[in-house]
């Protein structure tokens, strides 16, 4: 078969298509044909050396096709299931053994890249704003890079739990699509301090969550937008790592909360994966929830959607198609 693999960390050129060995499913696994492979942030981190992967490796974390084969001991999928998961590595390929207990049944309505554009930033803004800040009517609530994969979802979910939902975007068409998605306010961050917008924009107050996912170039200023007692939740660093940071400064701030959550611990047991996947596909197929996929690219062109991505060239999903 055929896999995007990486023999050292590097540049999008690290990523080259190769022939390898199909994988045989094990015990537990189900081996699927892959239809559609989710690109995602977290796989330039991989990439790029930031997260450690065992080299050389097959990239990606998150796809949607076909059961075409069974391991010993699988129960819950059956050959010609349609399904989709994420958290799994090795996704940039055409066939992935995949442990069944992280497989999703995809529901009638629901395609392979729509399957594979829900799942991780799907269940990621599911999370935020139903976990990790639970977010209520009446709450003000900023997310940077509103008009990204996971910040278009973002500012839908949270719209929808009735918050106020300002978002920052680097460009005019990139706010339009913010806007369009829920956010009451876009701030282009790129030209205005975002900070001082978002603290005149709530009568001085600040808001009650910042879903923080840019990082090093934002992470102070997302500390000064908070109202007092609010929640700065870290959740990724688009644009470097976040140095480290003296708690005092949450005290001085307005006795301030700071997380760094990730999926995996939001997914780790099959009852809230399933039950986060049930909700998010159900929005999407009932149509609560807007996809957009920024653009498909052959799987050989994965080097081309990292440097699309890097570049903040794109606004929505990215897609591989094997
Ligand atoms: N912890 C978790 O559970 C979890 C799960 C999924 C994703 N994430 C994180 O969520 C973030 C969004 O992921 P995504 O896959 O949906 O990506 P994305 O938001 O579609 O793309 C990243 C966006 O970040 C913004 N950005 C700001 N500064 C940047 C810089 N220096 N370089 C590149 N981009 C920059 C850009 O938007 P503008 O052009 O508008 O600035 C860019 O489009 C990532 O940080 C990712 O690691 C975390």
């Amino acid at each position: 078969m055929k896999a995007i693999r990486i023999h050292s960390p590097g540049g999008p050129e690290a990523l080259v298509l190769e022939e390898v060995a199909s994988p045989a499913p094990k015990q537990g696994e189900a081996l699927v044909r892959i239809e559609a492979v989710g690109v995602n942030y977290i796989d330039v981190y991989m990439r790029t050396g930031q997260y450690k992967m065992s080299l050389p490796g097959t990239v990606g974390l998150e796809a949607a096709g076909v059961v075409q084969e069974l391991g010993p001991g699988v129960t819950t999928v059956k050959v010609g299931d349609r399904v989709a998961y994420c958290g799994v590595p090795g996704a940039y390929a055409e066939l992935a053994a995949v442990p069944a207990d992280r497989l999703v049944q995809l529901p009638d309505g629901i395609d392979a890249r729509q399957g594979a554009a829900a799942m991780l930033q799907g269940m990621t803004a599911h999370y935020l704003t139903h976990s990790t800040y639970p977010v209520r009517s009446g709450d003000s609530c900023l997310v940077h890079a509103a008009a990204g994969g996971v910040g278009l979802l973002l500012c839908q979910i949270a719209k929808k739990r009735g918050a106020r939902v300002f978002g920052t975007v680097s460009t005019e068409e990139k706010a339009r699509r913010a806007r369009e998605a829920g956010a009451d306010e876009a701030i282009l961050y790129t030209q205005a301090d975002f900070a001082t917008e978002v603290r005149s924009r709530t009568g001085g107050r600040g808001v009650q969550v910042v879903y923080e996912s840019v990082g090093k170039t934002t992470f102070d200023k997302s500390l000064d937008c908070l109202a007092p007692r609010g929640y700065l939740v870290l959740f990724g660093q688009s644009s470097g790592a976040v140095p480290p940071v003296d708690p005092q400064v949450l005290n001085q701030k307005g006795s301030l909360y700071l997380t760094r959550p990730t999926l995996f611990h939001y997914i780790a047991s099959r009852e809230e994966l399933l039950a986060r996947s049930r909700d998010v596909l159900g929005w999407v197929a009932d149509g609560s929830l807007k996809l957009t996929i920024d653009r498909a690219l052959p799987l050989a062109q994965a080097a081309e959607a990292h440097r699309l991505l890097e570049s903040r060239q794109t606004s929505g999903k990215l897609l591989l198609i094997p």
